[in-house]
Parts: C-alpha cells; structure tokens; sequence
C-alpha cells in the first residue's frame, strides 16, 4: 500500500532548481494525499497515489533500496500531461511516498515526460526518460517530436542534464518515425551505458534502436535490435532486455496486435522473445516466444534484478482500451504485484514475490476436500487474500471458481477439462459498461490435474496456473461488499485448497 506521508526532503540537491511545475505537483499530492487517507484502495498493489497513473517506469535498485516511477497526471483521473510519480520500497509490498520526480517543466519534454527507466551509477540514480515536444506547425498541423533524456538524482530529487535530449532523431535510420520514439532501457555493461529504445521504422511497424556511451551524454548507434516486420503488433512500446539464467530475454508491449486464436488478443499486448544477444555486432538471435499475462489488465512491464539475483517484474495492471474506472474514484491505476520470473522448458514462468507470503494470515485449509455441484466451504471468503487450489483429480468437465460474489454479483475462473480452455469471466462482476469481459487461455492438464493460486486485492485478480506457467490479470470493480466465494463443479473433484488472508498494516 502507498503510505500517505511523504518523505521528509533532507539532502536535497536541487532545491534552488527545481521548477515550479514541479513544486506544484508536489504541493499538490502531499494535500491531496492527506485528504483521502481513507479511500479504499488495494492493500498489497500499487495504485496511484491521486490522479491517474499508467507504465511503471525507472524500476530500479538504488541505494539497496527499490524504486518505483510511474507515468503520472496528478491532477485528473485521466491521462494528461506526463509527471514521473516516485515510491519506494525494502519488500515489494510495503511501499512508501517520495514526492513526484519529473515534470514536463522543459521545452524537449514540456508535451510529457514519457516512459523510461534507470540504473545506480557511481552512487547517483540516473533515470533515463522520453521527452514530448509539440509544435502546431503554420498550417495548423501538429508536429510531435520525442527524443531521449536523462535526469540524474539522489532517489529523491532529479535534475534534468544541460545536454538534454541525449538521443535525437539524427541518431535513427531515414525514413524512421521521429514521433514514435521512446520508452528507452537503460543498462550498464563494462564500462559502457546501452539503451535500447522503441521507435517505427518505415514500413510503420516497430523496430527497437541500440545505442551506447561512455559517459550518458554522448550515445552513437549500435544495431537494430530487433524488427517487428508487421508480425507482432505495429509500434512496440517498453521494450525490455535482461539476462534470465543462460538466455536473453527481450519484452515488448505492442500496439494494435491482431488477434491469433488463444496467444494474442486485439489491441495492447505483452510479448516475450526468448533467445541469445550477441554484443560482438549488437545483434539479438530470437529462439521463442511467448505470452506473459493473458488477461484483460496487463501492460508496459518493466523488471529489476534484486540484491538476491532474483528477476522481478511489475506491470500496470489495465490497458489503454480499458478505462472502468469507477467516477467516484479520486485515483486510477493499480500495478500488478512484483513477480519473480525464471526460465523452464524454453518458457518464462513467473510467480507472486516470495515477500508475499510474510502477510499471510488466517490460514484456513482443505485436504482432498470432494467438490461437487455448488459448495461453499466455510472461511474460504474475502477479498484480499492468497488462495491455491490444487485439483487433484476428478471426473468432471468444468470446475468453476466464482469469487467476489453477492447474489447475483460475481466473477469467475472456470476450467474447461475437455477442450482444456481456462476462462476468466467479469460479466456478471456488477459491470454496466460496453466492454470486453472475458479472456480465455489454454492450459494443458493431465487427469484433470491443475494447480491454480488466486490472488485478490479489492478489484483485481491475479490468476497463476500450475507454478506460473501462465499468467492471466483482470481488474472487476464490484462493491466491496460482495466476498463470497463458490465453486462450481460440474461432476465431482478433489481438491486441496489454501487460502490466507492478506494483511498490510
Ligand atoms: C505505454 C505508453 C508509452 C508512453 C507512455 C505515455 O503505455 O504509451 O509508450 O511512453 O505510455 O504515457
């Protein structure tokens, strides 16, 4: 949860300098903060501390301490111009206000301060951002130019390089977008800083630039890295690249992905290549492929390495075609919950931070528990808990979980045994608007057998299938009231459940 209390300001670099666009975004959190102590927010996710917020950017180790900015308009709940909003945490769970860190105060990025991330170097916290430049051109066009920017702090105060922007469209193939342009990552290697960065080639679809420097102001091109060729979306947003044990893994998050059967769905997508890098010639040899969340609120994930070698990724928990944010709401934006990721048969799996289980309460447990028809097994209730359902055996053909629910107020995950289809459902979660309420994902089972662990924290689910092999996120926005849990087995299964509460003080 988001502490409301703001760190104190002690050891500022900047005070003189720092902008008045800046100031008031901070102003303005800190009594907005103060005014809603008791607005009902998840527990142990992210979700913006007012105003709306989208990318988790700059996830980041810093001073043995993790980062966290996000693209951030404090003022509305909707998108406007891009702040760099700024938490911190020991534990992924617990997490406590730093006030904003960037706002879009210079004439490169007075249009946003978009996505980007950041690294430790010699003892500073260098975040590297997209800047936003608009003209209205003499003919009343808008001409939109995005370049690469650095700002370097002390984790608490940033201040934007003299040079700024370090990486301009001079530094792209001709012929290149200069309005697609951004989202760069930034990482260390020897004695070199690379940065690879989103940009749309062309033909219009996505490619992702390399670029090195010694010293973060001077950067010359490497390589493409990678093409999208009109394969996997059109423009890749958020790339991502990291080692994960003896591979390289590359994430992107495409725009206006098409449709194929159950892998990808229409709109924003998540897509991981998993394969090798070669830095004799900056080339990026893919091997496979893969899906890392196959719900309705996943998007833009970014990942650390931890003090403990662990890889841990957090993604906004929505997409751009997903507003349901209820109006009442003076906040919007929820993370996922950090997930640690590792490789096995050729896939990524990833599961909830292991910090997790230290908020476990109230354990309430089931062995080989006989399901059939409709049961509702006593304890097992709420809305912000850790429930695993291991289904042993049986001989049924759908096996429903129905959670959330009030009457005739629920959400669901039903499995399919005969055509091995798992199903998220959000249309009966009290939803009055025209929007996309399922998702569906295939997930092979052998005797029925399949291990599901359910996370809910107020209005969002995140759903792991047998040990993180796959992934499916979806936000429901149903009264809080509405805590029951049922399941629905049509035939009869064994099962062993577990369910914990989850409680943040
Ligand atoms: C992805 C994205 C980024 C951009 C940012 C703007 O969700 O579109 O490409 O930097 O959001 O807020």
């Amino acid at each position: 949860m988001l502490l409301p209390q703001i760190l104190g300001r002690n050891n500022s670099i900047m005070d003189d300098t720092k902008s008045k666009m800046l100031t008031q975004a901070r102003e303005y959190e800190k009594k907005a903060i103060n005014e809603l102590i008791n607005t009902q927010r998840p527990s142990f996710h992210v979700s913006s501390p007012v105003g709306w917020f989208n990318d988790p950017n700059g996830f980041s180790l810093y001073n043995e301490e993790y980062h966290l900015f996000f693209q951030y308009h404090p003022y509305s709940t909707l998108w406007g111009p891009m702040h760099w909003g700024h938490i911190k945490t020991t534990d992924f769970i617990k997490w406590q206000m730093i006030p904003t860190a960037l706002a879009p105060d210079q004439s490169y990025d007075e249009a946003g301060c978009f996505s980007g991330t950041a690294i430790e170097a010699d003892g500073k916290h260098v975040l590297m951002y997209t800047g936003v430049k608009e003209t209205i051109m003499p003919n009343n066009s808008k001409e939109i130019r995005q370049t690469q920017c650095i700002a370097i702090g002390d984790g608490i105060d940033y201040e934007k390089l003299e040079c700024n922007p370090v990486i301009e469209g001079k530094l792209i193939p001709e012929g290149s977008s200069l309005e697609d342009f951004r989202d760069p990552k930034i990482w260390k290697d020897g004695e070199l800083y690379y940065a690879l960065v989103a940009n749309r080639s062309e033909d219009g679809s996505g490619q992702l630039m390399l670029y090195k420097s010694a010293d973060l102001r001077q950067w010359e091109t490497c390589s493409i890295l990678a093409r999208c060729n009109n394969e996997y979306g059109r423009m890749w947003e958020c790339p991502d690249f990291f080692k994960l044990e003896e591979k390289d893994v590359l994430i992107i998050s495409p725009q206006d992905m098409k449709a194929k059967k159950l892998e990808f769905h229409n709109g924003n997508g998540n897509v991981y290549f998993i394969g090798q890098y070669d830095n004799s010639d900056y080339s990026f040899q893919k091997e496979t492929e893969g899906v890392l969340d196959y719900g309705l609120d996943f998007y833009a994930p970014q990942t650390l390495l931890t003090m403990d070698g662990r890889r841990i990724m957090i993604a906004w928990m929505q997409t751009w075609d997903n507003y349901l944010t209820p109006s009442h709401f003076t906040w919007s934006g929820m993370m996922t919950l950090p997930r640690e990721l590792v490789l096995k048969n050729g896939k990524i799996y990833q599961n909830p931070v292991r910090e997790l289980e230290s908020y476990r309460t109230n354990k309430v447990q089931y062995d080989n528990q006989e399901l059939n028809g409709v049961v509702e097994l006593s304890g097992i209730q709420g809305r912000e808990l850790d429930l695993e359902v291991e289904v042993l055996a049986g001989d049924y053909q759908s096996f429903q979980i129905k959670f959330a629910g009030d009457g005739e107020v629920y959400t669901s995950i039903e499995y399919n045994s005969r055509s091995k289809v798992l199903t998220f459902d959000r249309k009966y979660s009290g939803i009055v608007r025209d929007v996309i309420c399922e998702r569906q994902m295939q997930v092979l089972s052998d005797n029925n057998y399949i291990k599901l662990r359910i996370l809910l924290d107020k209005y969002s689910v995140e759903l792991f299938v047998n040990d993180g092999e796959k992934v499916m996120t979806s936000l429901y926005y149903t009264k809080l009231e509405a805590d029951k849990i049922q399941f629905v087995v049509d035939g009869t299964a064994i099962a062993n459940i577990v369910k914990y509460d989850i409680t943040v003080d």
